[in-house]
């Protein structure tokens, strides 16, 4: 289905690890949609290679960068300015990991240099990535940047951790960075919240299988799929959404506005 949404467009996608991550799909149909972009992910994920076959699927270049670094993110806008042959249309920010999840530490006995990690990877590294863009003035006037979020910012998921503290936060810094973009150059700024998804970070929180059955249970139109949250995403990249900002936009089959589904009910019926 290429309507060529995004023809002429360029940006910059981060958080592509593998085939099963959410920006490998928005990398695909962004591709598809006729957009050129820069792909970057940290070094470190660099070393397992396979974003080097999305680049090669869709014609683009790999610029490393960690996102918590200013100086790789200098480097990155520099080289992704001088690739693209220009300023830029859309960022795509897909990157989250905390390391007290990956530790296993409960929510209880947090460890705060960890905690402190895990807001500077999953939400302060979304301020960083503005404020480099605002700083060298890369973004065209129009143009869309748009994060990745989860419901546990707004109701607690006990498993979730502190990645749901760190969801507030990057929620939060797009509405306020949002305001700022929009003055400035009718730059539009949002998250996504996505319904659970089989990735190497969603799947690292603990009790996933069952949450994300539950959540399929309590969807009226299903759990969105990593597929379903590109097509999303490329609507919000295309010149169809250009008044939508500072929203954080539920991507979720329904489930946020579900109290209880009949599926649900019947798994505690008592006869
Ligand atoms: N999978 C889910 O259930 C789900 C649900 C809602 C929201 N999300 C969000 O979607 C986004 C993408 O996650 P995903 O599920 O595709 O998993 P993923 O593991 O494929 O992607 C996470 C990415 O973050 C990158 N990253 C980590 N530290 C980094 C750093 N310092 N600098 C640059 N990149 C770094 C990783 O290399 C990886 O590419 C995250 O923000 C995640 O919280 C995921």
């Amino acid at each position: 289905m290429a309507n060529n949404l995004l023809a002429g467009k360029k940006g910059i996608i981060f958080g592509a690890l593998n085939e099963d991550s959410i920006a490998w799909k928005i990398a695909e149909k962004a591709h598809e949609q006729g957009a050129q972009f820069v792909l970057t992910n940290a070094p470190v994920a660099m070393r397992m290679g396979e974003i080097n076959n999305l680049a090669a699927k869709t014609g683009s270049e790999v610029v490393p960068a960690d996102a918590t670094s200013m100086d790789d993110l200098n480097n990155l806008f520099e080289k992704a300015e001088s690739i693209l042959g220009g300023k830029l249309n859309f960022i795509l920010h897909s990157i989250g990991m905390s390391v007290n999840v990956r530790k296993g530490k409960e929510y209880t006995d947090l460890n705060y240099d960890w905690l402190t990690k895990g807001w500077d990877v999953s939400a302060v590294s979304f301020h960083r990535v503005m404020q480099v863009a605002w700083q060298r003035e890369a973004m065209n006037d129009w143009g869309s940047i748009l994060a990745l979020t989860y419901i546990a910012a707004q109701r607690t998921f006990p498993d979730y951790n502190d990645m749901a503290d760190n969801k507030a936060f990057l929620e939060s810094i797009a509405r306020s960075f949002g305001y700022q973009w929009g003055v400035r150059n009718k730059v539009r700024v949002n998250t996504i919240s996505q319904s659970p998804t089989p990735t190497t970070a969603g799947s690292g929180v603990k009790g996933f299988g069952g949450f994300i059955n539950y959540a399929e249970k309590m969807s009226p139109l299903g759990n969105a799929t990593a597929d379903d949250c590109a097509d999303y995403a490329i609507s919000l990249f295309s010149d169809l959404t250009r008044k939508v900002t500072m929203q954080n936009l539920f991507h979720d089959g329904g489930f946020s506005s579900t109290g209880v589904s009949e599926a649900v009910i019947e798994r505690f019926e008592e006869d």
